[in-house]
């Protein structure tokens, strides 16, 4: 038999119900997505609820319940076969299989179906015997799962508890030697990995143990306009122009009011720009190099007007494909997201960070938040004098935008379709956002035309 040169990973969750399976499935999904490795999450119990129906009482997941274990049954080998067909004509990398798994005789079907396709495995275990927890979370989500659409909250949060009884009664936890996996013990307090091998897998697991899950805020701000956004002029290390430095002025009352009492920690770029915009703030910093502004190269310092005039190719081939577009002597998109991964996992690991930087860098940190996909990432509006806050939430991220009413010059280039000419360009290169007035909150529509 011919053996495979591509990698093919199936992540199977393993845990009782209310265990964080779903977000730890979502998260992992998202962080891979957008390191470019094409991921796909199949859920057991999105099958299960179109094979037999919603509004399913307690009973439905007894053991003892034969018809019911049987379409639990399909639902699982129906998943397991998309999940088989994925890989094979999508061509994925890897799956995550979100099902209780809770049995040895459920894992080892699925570690001999998957082998069988060459496909290798990771187990994921989430062990969790905290009450407090588990309430909290079958109050965060479950109550809002279509299983419970319409019943009251106290009924379905007992239902559910029911529901966790019965998985208890058959519930192995993964003891089997010979397998792959990390055990997540109580939230992030133990790791268990047994037989972790191969870049990918070790990837995974390292940012499993970087996970955690106590509330948190993220503000994202670019530097208060500087002398080269005055100028139109992209790259540079230049100082704030004299509304740039209004805005630092202002920052510190708009943060302090949507900060509450929570703790704070500042990161900028090394650029002057980010520096002097977070000099007013009295929180602990830290300047990081990889949060330093997309290096355009050859083209540092010059106009788009002018680098259209100077490289009319490499323009136009920006436009056709700006995430893979790399700048002469420079970086591309697709380069700045490794860049930014070491920041990512760090933002991953802390509570409330404010980061100062810069147009291209936010763009790629708000793409992995926001699921943004690679064509559309290098389009995100992150205007000037704006702050973004993001509050994780179980399977995604709230966002607010903050407006400071300082105006600034746009430096957004929308996509241009195919053709359009230079005059076009020029026009939207000098339209300009918002008058002035006092600090004001509004939501912007975020996603590119
Ligand atoms: P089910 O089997 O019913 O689908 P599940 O295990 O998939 O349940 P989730 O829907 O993912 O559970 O639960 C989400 C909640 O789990 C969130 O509130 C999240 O904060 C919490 N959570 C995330 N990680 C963990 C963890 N390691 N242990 C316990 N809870 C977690
Ligand atoms: O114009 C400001 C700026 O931060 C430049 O320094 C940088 O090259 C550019 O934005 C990145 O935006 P885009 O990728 O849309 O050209």
């Amino acid at each position: 038999m011919a053996t495979r040169q591509d990698i093919r990973i199936a992540c199977v969750m393993v845990g009782l119900p209310a265990r964080g399976k779903t977000y730890i499935s979502t998260k992992i999904r998202r962080y891979l997505t957008w390191l470019g490795i094409k991921t796909q999450v199949f859920n057991v119990g999105g099958y299960r609820q179109r094979l037999a129906g919603l509004n399913k009482p307690h009973t439905f997941f007894d053991a003892n319940n034969s018809d019911a274990m049987n379409q639990r049954k399909e639902a699982a080998e129906a998943a397991m076969k998309d999940m088989i067909q994925w890989f094979e004509k999508e061509k994925g990398t890897v799956a995550i299989y979100d099902a209780t798994n809770g049995t040895r005789e459920r894992r080892a079907w699925l570690r001999q179906e998957l082998a069988a396709h060459d496909i290798e495995v990771l187990f994921i275990e989430s062990l969790c015997d905290d009450e407090k927890v588990i309430l909290a979370n079958i109050r965060d989500v479950k109550l809002s799962s279509p299983d419970y659409e319409g019943i009251n909250p106290d009924d379905a949060a007992k239902d559910f508890m029911e529901r966790i009884e019965h998985y208890k009664e058959f519930y192995e936890t993964l003891t089997e030697d010979d397998y792959t996996y990390i055990k997540l013990i109580d939230v992030g307090k133990q790791y268990v990995i047994n037989k972790v091998h191969g870049y990918l897998e070790s990837k995974i697991v390292y940012y499993l143990m970087n996970l955690h899950v106590r509330p948190k805020r993220i503000w994202f701000s670019r530097h208060g306009e500087s002398q080269f956004n005055l100028e139109d002029k992209i790259g540079g290390d230049a100082d704030l122009s004299p509304r740039g430095q209004m805005y630092a002025d202002a920052l510190p009352e708009l943060i302090e009011k949507h900060l509450g009492d929570r703790p704070l920690t500042v990161w900028t770029s090394s650029m002057k720009r980010t520096i002097q915009t977070a000099r007013h703030l009295q929180y602990p910093k830290k300047h990081w190099k990889a949060l330093d502004e997309l290096n355009t190269g050859v083209c540092d310092g010059m106009t788009y007007q002018e680098i259209e005039e100077q490289y009319p190719e490499d323009f136009a081939r920006r436009d056709e494909d700006k995430f893979n577009y790399r700048y002469r002597g420079g970086e591309s998109y697709r380069d700045l997201v490794l860049r930014l991964e070491p920041v990512i996992m760090e933002l991953e690991r802390h509570e409330n960070i404010l980061i100062i930087a810069h147009q291209a860098t936010i763009r790629c940190m708000y793409a992995y938040f926001m699921n943004l996909e690679h064509d559309e990432l290098p389009y995100a509006r992150i205007p000037l004098h704006t702050v973004i806050e993001l509050v994780p939430r179980a399977y995604g991220c709230e966002e607010k935008f903050y407006k400071v009413n300082i105006e600034a010059v746009d430096t957004y280039r929308p996509k241009v379709p195919p053709r359009t000419t230079s005059n076009q360009l020029k026009e939207h290169e000098t339209s300009r956002i918002g008058a002035s007035g006092e600090i004001a909150d509004i939501s912007l529509p975020v996603l590119p035309l």
